[in-house]
């Protein structure tokens, strides 16, 4: 087996796991790129038995080992990195109906070649990638050479669930694909290497469901646990760990102050900032639905004076009507007047605190913790006790 090649094949407990997952009855096309010993094929075939298969690999070894084993499956030598793929495969672009895939771990160069197979499957742009690895690719000529409705199952590394520079691929694929099920498969599932790896199963249409099914396997390719993950969570991560233990922390509600918060207050009064030159947000740009905002940062204001920055959580810390409104720094940095408080929570807080900010626990909790006659103030001392929620399973 050549690790320069990323062979490491899939255990046939795993492979079983996998063809389970994909849902369609009959396909009549089925695909695997980087087929290996086999591992995938034999699973496949066992399953649909009337199904033309075609399977692609580098290594010609792979190939002539295979057409014996399989003489009735279309076996081609091919770069699964190419744009001419489907050429090689003699297959039309989008004709697929089943992808099944465990693809190789390796990093890319970047290319005009990869930046067009990246951006005509929408996971975006080069710009978008630090690095760019040979699974990634691999993905997206699934993504390519599968019908509409077509679905796929696909080993994918940890990195491209769980690491912050993936963070725009996973944005990708919930905006632009229907997920199926993440399946996060125990350690030690391949020989030779540690890789930790879960199985995508994607869809090929618009995304649909407001929650995705997240699972833990175990190493016969028994699913062990299953969590419900909202899919807005799943830019930050995509992990079953991750999200489970997530939802085990926050059973009780955790307070601002034992997640350590920051909270501070903008140094300058509403009438101070306009006669200033900088930009700034008072609690008039605050809208009654919940914000999402991008601002310009400016280096030399942000040196100078304390601003809310990117993942910040902004609310009035006073006035009337405008208790309870909330806007979120998506990006950038902005001066803030006295009137806003920042929140400052640890990444894993984040989107729970914007949830229970929102709510009716939220919008109660700031009735009834802010005071004054006219207006009205929320402390500092109060906000530390606020709770966020639990999210629920
Ligand atoms: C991780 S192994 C998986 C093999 C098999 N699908 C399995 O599940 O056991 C990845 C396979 O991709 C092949 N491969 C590596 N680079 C490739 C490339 N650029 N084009 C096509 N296949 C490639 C390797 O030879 C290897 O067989």
């Amino acid at each position: 087996m050549r690790s320069d090649l990323g062979q490491y094949y899939t255990h046939q407990n795993i492979s079983k796991l996998l063809m389970s997952n994909i849902l369609m009855k009959n396909p009549k096309k089925i695909l695997e790129l980087g087929i290996g010993d086999g591992a995938l094929l034999r699973e496949a075939k066992l399953k649909w038995r009337d199904s033309k298969i075609i399977g692609g690999d580098i290594d010609p070894k792979n190939i002539k080992i295979l057409k014996k084993e399989f003489p009735n499956v279309d076996l081609f030598l091919i770069n699964g990195l190419s744009s001419r793929l489907n050429h090689r495969l003699k297959i039309k672009l989008g004709s697929i109906d089943v992808g099944v895939c465990n693809p190789p771990y390796l990093v890319v160069e970047k290319s005009d070649e990869i930046k067009k197979i990246l951006n005509s499957s929408r996971l975006g742009d080069l710009s978008d990638y630090r690095i760019v690895t040979s699974d990634l690719v691999f993905l997206a000529q699934n993504l390519l050479l599968i019908r509409e409705n077509g679905e796929l199952g696909i080993i994918l590394p940890d990195g491209l669930l769980t690491s912050h520079q993936f963070s725009m691929f996973r944005k990708r694929i919930i905006e632009n694909y229907s997920i199926k099920g993440i399946i996060e498969l125990p350690d030690k599932i391949f020989k030779k290497t540690e890789a930790k790896t879960h199985i995508l199963v994607l869809k090929k249409c618009r995304p649909k469901n407001k929650t995705v099914t997240i699972h833990k396997a175990n190493h016969k390719g028994e699913i062990e646990d299953t969590i419900n993950v909202d899919i807005v969570d799943l830019p930050h991560r995509m992990d079953y760990s991750y999200h489970k233990w997530r939802l085990n922390d926050f059973k009780k509600g955790i307070s601002l102050e034992s997640v350590k918060a920051e909270i501070f207050r903008g140094k300058f009064s509403k009438k101070e900032l306009s006669n200033g030159d900088y930009k700034y947000i008072h609690t008039t740009d605050l809208k009654k639905d919940l914000k999402y905002q991008v601002f310009k940062p400016n280096k030399r204001v942000a040196r100078r004076f304390r601003c809310a920055n990117k993942g910040d959580i902004i609310i009035p810390r006073v006035g009337k009507r405008c208790l309870g409104r909330v806007m979120v720094i998506e990006d950038g940095s902005i001066l803030i007047s006295d009137c806003l408080y920042v929140i400052r929570v640890p990444q894993e807080y984040r989107e729970a605190l914007v949830r229970t900010l929102t709510s009716e626990y939220g919008q109660n909790w700031i009735k009834a913790n802010s005071h004054g006659v006219c207006s009205r103030v929320i402390s500092k001392i109060d906000l530390l006790n606020l709770e966020i929620q639990p999210l629920t399973l």
